[in-house]
């Protein structure tokens, strides 16, 4: 079995973990010392380049090229923003960070502030965790009466401030540009790119964003070197992962694992297996945005690589686990309903198709489906994917396609027999 990996979630479980004394004892803030002091900007953005990091959001990119696209020079006036939103379903590694170990997220922000000499970091944090809020300003407080925020910071000539953010309660604020209008007091909605945030971000001025756990890993690549980080998991996205996992299984919970182990593992030793011991029936393998797998297709590596040969993706890393007792149109209506509650309106393809998805599917679920459901659940998505501002379109159509083509048959059944063939089922199974 491959072994739990306590990078990331080091500090996790000890007392006081979130207090910046208890984080320094156990050598917190040294990698902020090493690179204010002994590093230039342009060293400590090449080693996390070299790190190979690869974006924790959703998308992947690696973090220090997006850094190395903002404008150079400290006279050039920068802002990061810390995407703490995470309302994706199936997610909820950051809150754990978040909540536990907040001064490893502020201590990678400040360093990336460096790296890129911006002017400070907006920390947009999801309206639904007031306790992670409250639990990251206090650490902002902390860090700042340390010495580690705002002027001169130890010496260094370097100004950098972090200010927190709430968000209100919408999906759509995690895309980074809807987040940055919702940052300025706007209703949150895309922007259309070009330009991009690099150009032209928060308060139109060059910006930065990346995810929570993309910036809890920076302190540990200063520490260690690229080279200690890319032997990690697997060579094209280097580092642990952590893996949320939920639904059917004994152990839920989130995993801090080597990027490069498979679902299999995953699911059956990590996680405990299937709950009730039934058969596993579906996966959603990275948050309820990317297509789901069968049972036959787990033995892949959770890296980008091993699931694109099934037709997935890693996403936010967020693993749903469902057993036989499910009916995947209902799982499916599900989703739906999110989305289409979800869409910002803004795009027709979007706004329409999520909507129309969710009532074609309901009427499947109800009894009122035609054989023809199949191909219009089809034709829809297909019509949403690629066609808006934003890739929350791309979001909702891809798990349609993807339920409908694994699992026709179920959606077939629903239609011929004007009912939900999995209704007897999901009441005699016990869990
Ligand atoms: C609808 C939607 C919701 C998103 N929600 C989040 C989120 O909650 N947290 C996050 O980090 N990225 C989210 N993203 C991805 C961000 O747009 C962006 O790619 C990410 O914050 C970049 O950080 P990274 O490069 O470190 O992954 C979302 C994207 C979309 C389209």
């Amino acid at each position: 079995m491959t072994e739990v990996l306590k990078l990331l979630t080091r500090n996790v479980g000890k007392p006081n973990s979130t207090h910046v004394d208890a984080y320094m004892g156990s050598g917190g803030y040294e990698s902020l010392m090493t690179v204010l002091h002994k590093w230039t900007p342009e060293q400590t953005l090449n080693e996390v380049k070299a790190a190979n990091l690869k974006g924790r959001g959703g998308a992947g990119f690696p973090a220090g090229l997006k850094w190395s696209f903002l404008p150079k020079g400290k006279e050039v006036l920068k802002y990061l923003v810390c995407n703490a939103d995470e309302s994706e379903p199936g997610t909820f590694k950051d809150r754990l960070l978040i909540e536990n170990d907040p001064h490893s997220i502020l201590e990678g922000i400040i360093i990336a502030g460096w790296a890129t000499q911006a002017a400070g970091c907006f920390f947009y944090i999801r309206g639904e965790m007031p306790a992670g809020a409250r639990i990251f300003q206090k650490a902002v407080d902390q860090a700042y009466a340390k010495g580690f925020l705002g002027k001169n910071i130890l010496g260094s000539g370097f100004n950098f401030d972090v200010w927190v953010s709430r968000g209100a309660g919408a999906y759509i604020c995690g895309e980074e540009t809807a987040l940055m209008d919702s940052l300025e007091g706007k209703r949150g909605q895309p922007r259309l790119k070009p330009p991009f945030p690099a150009g032209y971000g928060v308060y139109g001025v060059p910006t930065n964003i990346n995810n929570v756990e993309s910036y809890a890993n920076v302190p540990l690549i200063i520490r260690n070197g690229a080279g200690w980080y890319t032997a990690i998991g697997s060579p094209s996205a280097p580092g642990t992962r952590l893996f949320g996992i939920s639904g059917h299984v004994k152990r839920p919970g989130v995993f801090e694992l080597p990027s490069g182990v498979t679902l299999r593992e995953l699911i059956y030793e990590h996680a405990g297996g299937i709950l009730g011991d039934r058969p596993l029936k579906a996966v959603i393998p990275g948050g309820s945005s990317v297509p789901v797998l069968r049972a036959d297709q787990i033995d892949v590596t959770m890296d980008p690589d091993g699931l694109k040969s099934v037709g997935t993706m890693v996403g936010s890393a967020g693993v749903i686990v469902m057993n036989d007792s499910v009916c995947m149109v209902k799982a499916l209506l599900n989703l739906m309903e999110f989305y289409a509650h979800e869409s910002c309106g803004q795009c027709t393809p979007c706004r329409e198709g999520t909507h129309w998805l969710e009532l074609i599917v309901r009427r499947l679920e109800e009894g009122g489906g035609r054989p023809s459901d199949c191909d219009l659940i089809l034709d829809v998505a297909g019509n949403i994917m690629g066609r808006t501002i934003c890739p929350l379109g791309d979001a909702a159509a891809m798990p349609a396609i993807s339920f409908v083509q694994q699992f026709r048959e179920e959606f077939e059944a629903h239609a011929r027999e004007g009912r939900c063939p999995m209704r007897d089922v999901r009441m005699t199974a016990a869990i």
